[in-house]
């Protein structure tokens, strides 16, 4: 059964108490009422095997096309409009589902030639890239991660599933849950950072978030784990380009992810670009057949990703589009994203009987089975007035506000310098992302609008109204001018305090924007110096996609802000942290570099047979320290925290034992804030070498200054195990370090041994 988002459910469970008959009344009535148009308040009834027994029951009156029409996706305009091709293919009933065409009346325009001039009548699957908000636009993914607080992935993705399905949205391309150990490749701002464990937790919350416990119910949409698999490892941080990674770092950094989005339910998955190991993962059937399908028993639908079919030729696996569709059919992809090679070359391709005409069927049974269970065949249609009162509705928006202030990061506050007094008389308010509202909503901002978005300008104005605020670009995000450094240096001259919004615009974080370097664009460091060299109060706000290497901020500023692009209501939530109303308690979910030179960098790493401090001629770099400048997992807070009393629960435990690791965590400060307690371990010896820590549990607290709270987890063979020589899962004898602490590189430490 489905929540309901409206009061339905309540009216009717009042009137069962009243009287039986007039509740059955009353419910059809208002079934009625609402009409076959309003979606979003009929519950999902049918079993799955009911809706097998439908597929069934269709595939056997559809032709061999009718079929093959089911695997093509078909692209709207980059507006989001209907192109008359798709109008077509829906009259034709060769029109599975639709990419880019989004809002109720788009949708309603489109959906009706289905539903009215087909002759199967067959709903079309709107599907459209909701990653981090559809209209109201939540933190991008990287910062929701840095929440460390799987709920905020979750109230956003659920709020997004609202929006988007109201507008006619029913299957999301995201969650993306590739791990990224390279900050130069600009889709790390998508996923939820470098580590498994981390983004196994994310990626979960998404598709709950997305899905909801039945993606059928009104108000959510088919989510989608992509991009199946180590797109994240291109070669040189360089996006589409090919990735080496061996089946053991697949199975224990690359899938984890994946595996947790489809156990939590995930309806599909997105076969990568990227050639992995000489195979491109399009055409990868060890990939989306033996993994997917066989050792996680995956149902739902593989889709390529947008023109990955057709580039198998590009890849040199396939010499034409009739071989591309025979290799990605044959691998195990379901949907062909817009390459069209799926309804051109497939009757052929089963004539020659190169693809069973079962793989087909197959096929087009998992789309057809995701359409009865979005219940699409009974209510085909968006509403606008549903879409009018969902999207950017003023709970939304606070519910964004709110999220957004649980993502940023405190990389450093000497002498208290954060939070502000909202008595401050006077603020300089410079920086090129100051006022940037297209980059507050960041990449991928679905149908989100900058008009609609608080810069960080009109979020102090509203915070502080009786400051006078000065404001001053200084300088764009790149470019060599430094025309506006002069009146950014008159306004931080006449004021009591100044914020430097800094980073990356939107446009340099996402597909198609790797980096070569990772330091602050154009002239930004030298306005932050500029500014520094007046000796007077700042505190820098970084604003970007990626870790960036501010070396120089880091040493010299007395404080600095992690915001990432945090949204429609971003400006809000900066100055809600900046003045103390919120807590920064997030951490970072990826290493930041000194260099750009160190990457790929990442803090669950191998010890290396010559580990730094063991030999002259250790694993490191001639000219800087080959350590992070920040590292995964840490950040500060407003408050003050001390974890202490590590306790085990047994000094030694049988391989399928577990142990239950506790501290203490007391908030020794004298304000409210939040900590985030990790847990590492360290197998120290094992038949294959293992990372110096890997995390395997974390919990985000929030207290009040003296409260104390006790937090624990567990370990057991899940946690403790790992791919063997014969890449068999096994948890080995032996001694396990463990440590506890609020950051990746120190902490409380203790040991325990598993025995044989
Ligand atoms: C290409 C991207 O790689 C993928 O993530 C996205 O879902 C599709 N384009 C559709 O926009």
């Amino acid at each position: 059964m489905c929540e309901s988002r409206n009061s339905f459910p309540g009216v009717f469970i009042q009137a069962f108490r009243w009287n039986w008959m007039f509740a059955r009344v009353l419910a059809f009535a208002l079934v009625a009422a609402l009409g076959s148009a309003n979606a979003q308040t009929v519950p999902a009834t049918m079993t799955d095997q009911e809706i097998e027994n439908n597929v069934r029951q269709l595939l056997a009156r559809m032709t061999l096309a009718e079929k093959l029409g089911q695997l093509q996706q078909v692209e709207g305009t980059w507006a989001g409009g209907v192109r008359p091709e798709q109008v077509e293919l829906a009259r034709k009933g060769l029109l599975g589902s639709a990419i880019f065409v989004h809002g109720a009346a788009r949708t309603t325009e489109l959906q009706r030639v289905a539903m009215t001039q087909s002759k199967l009548k067959i709903p079309i699957l709107f599907a459209f890239d909701v990653i981090h908000g559809y209209r109201t636009i939540f933190p991008v993914p990287l910062g929701e991660a840095a929440s460390w607080d799987s709920g905020v992935v979750e109230r956003a993705d659920g709020i997004a599933a609202s929006e988007a399905s109201a507008a006619g949205i029913r299957w999301t391309f995201a969650p993306m849950v590739d791990i990224a150990r390279d900050p130069r490749w600009g889709r790390i701002v998508e996923g939820s950072g470098e580590d498994p464990f981390l983004g196994a937790a994310m990626a979960a919350a998404a598709v709950r978030g997305f899905q909801g416990t039945n993606y059928g119910c009104s108000g959510k949409v088919l989510a989608c784990a992509k991009h199946f698999v180590a797109y994240g490892a291109a070669e040189g941080g360089r996006d589409y380009n090919n990735s080496e990674v061996s089946e053991r770092t697949l199975r224990e950094i690359y899938f984890p992810p994946f595996k947790s989005a489809v156990d939590a339910g995930a309806g599909s998955v997105m076969s990568a670009f990227e050639d992995l190991d000489g195979i491109p993962c399009t055409a990868n059937s060890f990939l989306l057949t033996e993994v997917l399908r066989h050792e996680w028993h995956f149902k739902g639908i593989v889709i390529s990703d947008w023109n990955a079919v057709d580039e198998l030729i590009s890849h040199g696996v396939a010499a034409n589009g009739h071989d591309a569709a025979a290799l990605a059919l044959s691998a195990g992809v379901d949907v062909d994203m817009v390459s069209r090679l799926f309804s051109q070359y497939g009757e052929q391709l089963v004539a020659e009987r190169k693809v069973p005409e079962a793989t087909i069927d197959r096929a087009a049974g998992r789309v057809l089975f995701a359409k009865y269970k979005l219940d699409l065949f009974a209510h085909p249609y968006a509403d606008e007035s549903v879409e009018k009162a969902t999207l950017l509705s003023a709970a939304n928006r606070a519910t964004a506000r709110e999220l957004a202030a649980r993502t940023f990061v405190l990389l450093k506050n000497d002498h208290i310098t954060l939070p502000l007094s909202n008595r401050l008389k006077s603020m300089a308010v410079i920086g090129p992302l100051a006022d940037d509202a297209q980059s507050m909503i960041g990449p991928w901002s679905g149908d989100g609008r900058p008009n609609d978005a608080v810069t960080l300008l009109a979020g102090i104005r509203a915070k502080v109204p009786q400051a006078k605020i000065l404001y001053a670009k200084g300088c764009d995000v790149s470019g060599d001018s430094r025309v506006g450094f002069k009146q950014a240096i008159k306004a931080a001259s006449k004021s009591d305090f100044t914020i430097l919004a800094v980073g990356e615009s939107a446009d340099m974080s996402g597909e198609a924007t790797s980096r070569s370097s990772l330091d602050l664009p154009g002239q930004q460091l030298a306005l932050v110096q500029a500014i520094h060299a007046l000796g007077k109060p700042y505190a820098v706000v970084l604003m970007n996609g990626r870790p960036l290497s501010i070396d120089w901020i880091a040493t010299n500023s007395p404080a600095v802000l992690e915001t990432w692009f945090a949204g429609t209501e971003g400006g809000n939530a900066i100055a809600d942290t900046l003045f103390g109303d919120a807590d920064p308690g997030g951490k970072l979910p990826v290493t930041f570099p000194r260099s750009a030179g160190q990457t790929p960098i990442y803090y669950n790493h191998k010890n290396t047979g010559r580990p730094p401090g063991t030999n002259k001629d250790f694993s490191g770099y001639r000219d800087i320290p080959w350590t992070s400048l920040y590292s995964f997992g840490y950040g500060l807070s407003y408050a003050q925290f001390k974890i202490s009393n590590l306790q085990l629960s047994a000094a030694r435990i049988q391989r399928d034992g577990t142990v239950t690791i506790g501290v203490d965590v007391e908030n020794t400060g004298d304000r409210p804030g939040d900590e985030v307690v990790q847990l590492y371990i360290h197998d120290l010896v094992a038949s294959v070498t293992r990372p110096v820590e890997a995390l395997k549990g974390f919990e985000r607290v929030s207290m009040q200054p003296g409260q104390s709270r006790h937090v624990e987890f567990r370990l057991g063979p899940q946690k403790l195990g790992f791919y063997n020589q014969a890449m068999r899962f096994v948890v080995e004898p032996g001694r396990f370090g463990v440590m506890v602490s609020d950051n990746s590189q120190d902490g409380l430490k203790s040991n325990f041994e598993v025995i044989p």
